[in-house]
């Protein structure tokens, strides 16, 4: 593999492959190539590359991963498929849905295979929740809801390019993290979004910019900064229809205090609930009417037969992040050396361009919605 970006996110995605025991980490390439040369050295990967062309040309890599920022993944992706490659791209896939559209089509007169990485899709407690929903154990999904709040961008002098429209697109939080949590509802429950209601604010009006470039979650220490107008929701709350009937609500939030990675998701069924936790990701809350609720730990050998293989230590032994990440990249790595044409059912953690189309698609209606002022708008896929 090689990867285009090694920011924040870019490092995780080489610890999870490496993992798997048989891919070989070829090349880093960033903004430049004294920036490669380092990242390189620090993720012991062979080659290091000044630029995404130079990485694609490169004969030894077979799959290429995208961790760059959001406005930089349709062009790298793009190219990659041009190149052969097959490409694992981090969300979102790309800045608009129309930009995410050409790459599901250029995806399919490739032949080669793609996955986006909505990454709780691979913790065991939510492939159990999944199974569990398809398995009618809490009947039929009536209402989902639920929050992603953070607080990373809590103060003024916080800043990310995620807050440039022209580098993370038109929606800042929504986008970012709104994509996560819509992807996982659809996920968990079978069911499509249809119609969404959005009401978006931008709670900080002006940001200190540091007038030096900034990784994600960066403490900002540069005193020289200069001040901004920010155009983009750092706050936003939706209602939701589904295509069974269901209604639901979310808020995401990066400016609220105490939540870290607060990802917060329930299904309300017409028996039982289910609720899951990101930062409490080794339970999962079973809600009921007539009996007392439970609460599930995860354990290997308490989850349904099909979704023990996302659990890999015994129950009491925590697993994570970072463990739901590899996850992913293990159903995405065993699609691709299995040589199954990309039109063949995909394991559960592995997102497809389809699905970063349809992400694109909800948040882009949701911008649409909060425009003509809160109303009900069709999301069109
Ligand atoms: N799945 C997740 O949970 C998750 C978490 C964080 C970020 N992300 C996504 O990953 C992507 C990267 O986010 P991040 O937080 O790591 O950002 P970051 O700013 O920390 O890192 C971006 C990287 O891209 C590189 N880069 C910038 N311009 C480049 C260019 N022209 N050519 C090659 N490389 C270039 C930078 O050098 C840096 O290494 C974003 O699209 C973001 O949405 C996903």
């Amino acid at each position: 593999m090689g990867i285009v970006g090694a920011g924040f996110v870019g490092p995780h995605h080489v610890d999870a492959v490496r993992r798997l025991g048989y891919v070989d980490v070829v090349a880093v390439a960033t903004s430049s190539e004294a920036s490669a040369r380092e990242k390189a050295q620090q993720l012991g990967a062979q080659k290091a590359y000044g630029s995404y062309d130079a990485l694609l040309a490169d004969p030894d890599i077979h799959v290429v991963h995208v961790a760059t920022p959001n406005y930089l993944h349709y062009q790298v992706t793009s190219a990659a498929l041009a190149k052969g490659k097959h490409v694992v791209s981090d969300k979102p896939l790309a800045m608009s849905a129309a930009e995410a559209k050409k790459l599901v089509d250029e995806l399919k007169r490739s032949g080669l295979v793609g996955a986006v990485t909505f990454n709780y899709r691979g913790n065991p407690l939510v492939q159990q929740a999944r199974h569990m929903v398809a398995r009618g154990a809490i009947g039929t999904p009536t209402f989902l809801h639920g929050h992603y709040l953070q607080d990373w961008l809590l103060h003024e002098t916080d800043y990310s390019w995620r807050l440039e429209p022209d580098k993370g697109g038109a929606s800042s939080a929504l986008g970012d993290i709104g994509s996560h949590w819509c992807d996982l509802a659809q996920h968990i429950s079978g069911l499509r979004i249809t119609h969404v209601l959005g009401d978006i604010t931008t709670v900080i009006r002006q940001r200190k910019k540091p007038r030096g470039a900034r990784e994600a979650f960066q403490a900002a220490t540069d005193a020289t900064s200069e001040s901004v107008d920010i155009r983009v929701e750092d706050l936003a709350s939706v209602m939701l229809k589904f295509d069974n009937g269901a209604k639901g609500s979310f808020s995401v939030g990066q400016v609220c205090a105490g939540h870290k990675n607060d990802l917060t998701l329930e299904v309300c069924g017409s028996t039982s609930s289910l609720r899951w936790r990101q930062e409490h990701q080794n339970e999962l809350w079973i809600g009921h009417r007539e009996r007392a609720n439970e609460i599930l730990q995860k354990d290997p050998s308490l989850l349904d037969v099909e979704v023990r293989r996302y659990a890999h230590l015994p129950g009491g032994h925590q697993e994570a992040w970072a463990d739901a990440f590899c996850n992913l990249m293990r159903d995405i790595y065993g699609f691709i050396a299995s040589g199954a044409k990309p039109a063949a059912a995909h394991p559960p953690a592995f997102a497809t361009f389809e699905d970063g189309y349809r992400a694109n698609c909800i948040v882009e209606a949701i911008m649409e919605s909060a425009k003509q002022g809160g109303i009900w708008t069709l999301v069109r896929y």
